[in-house]
């Protein structure tokens, strides 16, 4: 004991990298739960300027094991990609990794049909990554996937990807007039993937649960965020897993009385890539100059980010559903030198004041934000790292984000850097 969950409190991209990073200090091991390629996390520290898609970011303290947990779904060419370049860093993963032999792999016809099924969704595109998430998902639940396992058996595989792919290539073929995946060529593939990953793919699951019955730290690196999770998320704008509390534990098979704490991270204001209702969404120039400023562009995609306003109403929801034990705000360094700043307290709908998100989600695109406008500061939050040292307004403003989460900011993030953080007490 314990295990403790850092997890994406909004849209993504709330900076779950640097803290995780930061925090790995304390860990013994840093397990992904949810979610795959999909997720983008950037880490800023001495070894450079990284960007992780599915290994964990516990990689870069040399005594952290790395987990890969059974409810993640994996693609070996991005897996083995991202090895390679972390060992050109002069970072290696050798006896530092392991993938749950449960993880379902991300096919090449995951990726095909992600892409034609979003063309074929027209203007009601969800704006995926494209990284076939949502097939490779779809497929689990279907019970036709493929996992890590299976590249350990490839006299087995050969004769379910023959089973598979005679039904997908019908649905590529016939509903999507696309061209089918040749089982031979993706065979070939699988033997390479099996040949190189061999070595990882082991039980997680039970390397987890050891580590925490030896009293071992864990931290539960959060993917995405609370509003794409497929169930409590702005469906169907959402990706297909469960980013929030419960999948961390279904996700690498720990007990829920073992999650000791529960951060929520939230940046300053807020962000969405893609599609989907966004109540406090800034069309105008205030918005543009956080973007740019922010350099608010997707890790994973580089698509520009929608920016808004902090969303207090999405923040208490967010807090309801995932019990936070600590709330940790990133860039609000972003947020120097603006005269005035509004947060979002409550929406309006059809006459009615709301204080949480309606499940529906025309009901939600209708939904007008009632703004409070709070002051800005002049002197700047960027790199501070001593709570003594924040300018009053500031702290005012983190003071009303911590009413309106409804949960003790224990964090602030000033900066990227591993460096630019108050953390005044231990949060775990
Ligand atoms: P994640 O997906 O939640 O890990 O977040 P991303 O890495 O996709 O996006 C967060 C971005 O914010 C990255 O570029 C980080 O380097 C950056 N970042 C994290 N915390 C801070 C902060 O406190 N201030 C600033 N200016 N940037 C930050
Ligand atoms: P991190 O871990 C931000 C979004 C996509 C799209 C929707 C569905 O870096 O916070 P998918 O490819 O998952 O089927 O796309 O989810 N999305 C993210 N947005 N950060 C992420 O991850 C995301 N992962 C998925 O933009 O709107
Ligand atoms: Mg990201």
């Amino acid at each position: 004991m314990p295990a403790y969950a850092v997890l994406g409190a909004q849209w993504g991209d709330e900076g779950k990298g640097k803290i995780i990073d930061f925090l790995a200090s304390d860990a013994d091991v840093v397990a992904r739960f949810s979610g795959g390629n999909n997720a983008g996390h950037t880490v800023i520290n001495d070894l450079g300027d990284f960007s992780l898609h599915i290994i964990p970011c516990g990689v870069f303290r040399e005594d952290v094991m790395n987990v890969i947990g059974n409810g993640t779904v994996v693609d070996p060419d991005v897996l083995i990609e991202e090895i390679e370049s972390l060992s050109q860093a002069g970072i290696s993963v050798d006896g530092r990794l392991i993938i749950s032999e449960r993880a379902h792999l991300i096919m090449p016809y995951h990726i095909i049909l992600d892409t034609l099924a979003e063309s074929a969704r027209g203007i009601s595109a969800i704006g995926t990554t494209g990284k076939g998430i949502g097939p490779a998902y779809s497929d689990k639940t279907s019970r036709t996937g493929i996992r890590a396992a299976d590249l350990l058996d490839l006299d087995t595989l050969r004769e379910r990807l023959e089973e598979v792919l005679t039904f997908t290539n019908k649905v590529i073929t016939k509903v999507y007039e696309s061209d089918p995946v040749s089982s031979d060529e993706l065979f070939e593939k699988c033997k390479v993937w099996a040949e190189r990953l061999e070595p990882f793919i082991g039980p997680a699951g039970r390397y987890v649960n050891d580590t925490l019955d030896r009293g071992g730290n864990v931290v539960l690196e959060g993917a995405q965020g609370i509003l794409l999770d497929l169930d409590h998320g702005t469906y169907p704008y959402v990706t297909s897993s469960n980013p929030t509390i419960g999948g961390a534990s279904t996700g690498l098979a720990i007990q829920p009385q073992n999650i000791t704490s529960v951060l929520g991270v939230f940046k300053a204001y807020n962000t969405r890539v893609g599609a989907g209702p966004f109540p406090t969404e800034l069309f105008n120039e205030i918005g543009e100059t956080i973007r740019t400023l922010a350099k608010e562009f997707g890790t994973t995609t580089g698509r520009p980010r929608r920016v808004g306003w902090f969303d207090g109403v999405a923040a208490r929801y967010s807090t309801r559903i995932n019990g936070y034990t600590s709330a940790v705000i990133t860039r609000l360094d972003v947020l120097d030198g603006f005269e005035s700043l509004d947060v979002c307290t409550s929406y309006q709908l059809d006459g009615e004041v709301l204080d949480e998100p309606p499940g529906g989600t025309a009901a939600l695109e209708r939904c007008k934000p009632v703004y409070e406008t709070l002051k800005g500061w002049d002197e700047p939050t960027a790199g501070v790292s001593d709570i003594h040292k924040l300018p009053t307004n500031a702290k005012i403003y983190v003071d009303r984000l911590e009413e309106l989460i409804n949960c003790k900011v224990d964090i602030i993030s000033t900066g990227p850097h591993r460096d630019q953080t108050i953390m005044p007490k231990s949060v775990i």
